[in-house]
């Protein structure tokens, strides 16, 4: 995340177009798409998921400095344990990396982490940074950073 730069939100806003009062206070994404990015470069899923990665700090990023309330993230259902192993295990290796990475990121921002979903069928190391992560996090005062995975589609 790159909000240490000489820019303020309000600088954002105004370059944007956009009127204070009028941004949302919640937004949510639910994240997709990622295998057909990476079918269209002829490129390994993994790839893709990497590139979703990416798009999504860069939205946190965003979000943060325009004083958005809070960015909920639908990244992982219940559904998508079906998926081949290989692709699962690729997931779950890319939270903790990305949670690992960004967490000093996360702090200096004064963004609080909350996972929502199912905990229980999470991989131990997964559920390890993430509780770590929400527990830093806990008294940030910025954007509030909702992280679904694992949840119901019902
Ligand atoms: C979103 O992209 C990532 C997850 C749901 C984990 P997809 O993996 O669903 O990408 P498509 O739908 O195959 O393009
Ligand atoms: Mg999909």
């Amino acid at each position: 995340m790159s909000t240490n730069d000489d820019k303020t939100p309000l600088d954002t806003i105004k370059e944007l177009g956009l009127a204070r009062e009028r941004l949302p206070q919640h937004i949510a994404i639910i994240m997709d798409g990622n295998g057909r990015w990476a079918r269209q470069r002829n490129l390994p899923r993994v790839r893709g998921h990497v590139k979703g990665a990416e798009s999504v700090r860069a939205i946190v990023t965003h979000c943060a400095r325009l004083q958005i309330d809070t960015l909920t993230l639908y990244s992982f259902s219940t559904e998508n344990w079906k998926r081949p192993r290989e692709e699962v295990d690729a997931l779950m290796a890319l939270y903790v990396e990305n949670l690992v990475r960004e967490r000093d990121e996360l702090m200096a921002n004064q963004i609080r982490l909350v996972q929502i979903g199912r905990r229980e069928d999470l991989p131990e190391d997964v559920l390890r940074e993430l509780e770590k992560t929400e527990s830093m996090s806990a008294g940030n005062r910025g954007l509030r950073l909702v992280l679904a995975i694992n949840y119901g589609g019902r």
